[in-house]
């Protein structure tokens, strides 16, 4: 029997007000009428609480873009979850975030682009959204409710991290987080663009180690080395099944927000399927649980029920194999495309590729082999995908 999740990640839309090259939702986005009503979310919640979460992150897109979004909170809020709004502010006023926290919000996390106004217009798709956000933090502590920035780090914006903690402080968060770019969904085509050098990183590490001691009882920093530049791969989501699940806006029920992406799934629909049948049942949940799946190397490594293999996004993403050694691992026979790609990236421009909204996508987009790659022996790209991704 599988341990009860801690969390739900409720996907309640994909529509959003800006454009991040970095979003880790699918490339084929979900369209309003095939979200999910009011009543369903209701029940959603009641049942994630009767598994056993804890806390509900209220995210999408953009969940602010829903016009229930008070009924929403309320309803999970009476669940018993602690609520965690994901937002990109810029929908936000006084009124509705007073609001907000009449209906049972608990916190507030608050997503911004860069610390720059220019440069953040620009990664966001939308202008005038740094300063919409501005506004809008201080309205979030007026309203009663706890403040964490979201800062996605990536190449173009990891020099002014210095100033992305200084305006933290300055907006009252007592929470940073500095989220690295995960390479999923949409972000998987700006990887080049976006993908940081060492030398940066290692400035950015250096600095997260001399803020978190400065700054230590005034901001909690959270930090995680990128996958590109690990020798180790992370415990994505805890473990696949074993302490998140996602509900997609269309209600598909999935281990990780990513997990839609990847082929040959039957992931269960809440329109059909209970949480509990889908997160104890299900053969999606199943198929790369605890450790029974797992390939040599990690079959027998003593780090197995430490990073539970890794994240199998991340390894479709780059071998087009969901059952592959996690590449990050530096036991992977794939581990050299990690190098391959960060060559590739070094090479590149800056310029980003937009989603267009409403314009039909590829639905799964395939494997991100490096450029150089393309040449070599195809052992190492084995064309048979993959997220805790950073978004809005
Ligand atoms: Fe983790 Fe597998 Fe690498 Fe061992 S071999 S560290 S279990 S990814
Ligand atoms: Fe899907 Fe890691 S397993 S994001």
């Amino acid at each position: 029997m599988s341990d009860a999740p801690l969390a739900i990640l409720a996907e309640l839309t994909h529509r959003c007000p800006l454009r991040c090259p970095y979003c880790s939702n699918p490339t084929a986005l979900a369209g309003a009428a095939e979200e999910l009503d009011t009543a369903t979310w209701a029940r959603v919640f009641r049942e994630a609480a009767e598994l056993g979460c804890l806390q509900v992150h209220l995210s999408g897109g953009e969940p602010t873009a829903r016009r229930d979004i008070l009924d929403l909170v309320c309803h999970a809020s009476e669940a018993g979850l602690y609520t965690n709004l994901i937002t990109a502010g810029v929908l936000l006023d006084a009124a509705k975030l007073a609001a907000l926290a009449a209906a049972g919000l608990d916190h507030v996390q608050l997503s911004v682009q860069d610390s720059e106004a220019g440069s953040a217009d620009r990664i966001g798709g939308h202008a005038g959204g740094h300063a919409r956000k501005l506004a809008v933090a201080p309205l979030v502590l007026a309203a009663g409710l706890p403040l964490t920035l979201n800062a996605v780090v990536h190449r173009q914006n990891l020099d002014r991290l210095p100033e992305l903690i200084a305006l933290a402080l300055t907006l009252g968060a007592g929470r940073l987080e500095v989220a690295h770019v995960q390479y999923y969904g949409w972000a998987l085509r700006n990887r080049d663009a976006l993908l940081p050098t060492r030398a940066q990183l290692d400035a950015a590490t250096a600095t997260v180690a001399a803020a978190r001691r400065g700054l230590k009882g005034r901001l909690v920093i959270d930090y995680v080395v990128p996958d590109y530049y690990a020798a180790r791969p992370k415990a994505c989501m805890g473990g696949w099944g074993r302490r998140f699940l996602a509900v997609s806006p269309a209600g598909r029920i999935l281990p990780c927000h990513a997990a839609e992406s990847l082929p040959g799934f039957d992931f269960p629909n809440v329109r059909e399927t209970s949480l509990r049948d889908a997160w104890e049942r299900s053969e999606a949940f199943g198929r790369f649980r605890g450790t029974g799946w797992m390939p040599a190397p990690c079959r027998g490594c003593d780090r197995a029920e430490i990073d539970w293999g890794g994240c199998r996004c991340q390894a479709f993403a780059l071998t087009g194999d969901a059952g592959a050694t996690e590449p990050t691992c530096a036991l992977s026979p794939h581990h050299g495309l990690l190098a391959l790609a960060v060559g590739d990236a070094a090479e590149a421009g800056e310029a980003f590729s937009y989603r267009e909204p409403r314009r039909a996508s590829t639905p799964n987009p395939p494997p991100q082999i490096p450029r150089r790659e393309s040449g070599l022996a195809a052992a190492s790209s084995r064309p048979t995908f993959q997220a805790h991704g950073p978004r809005e």
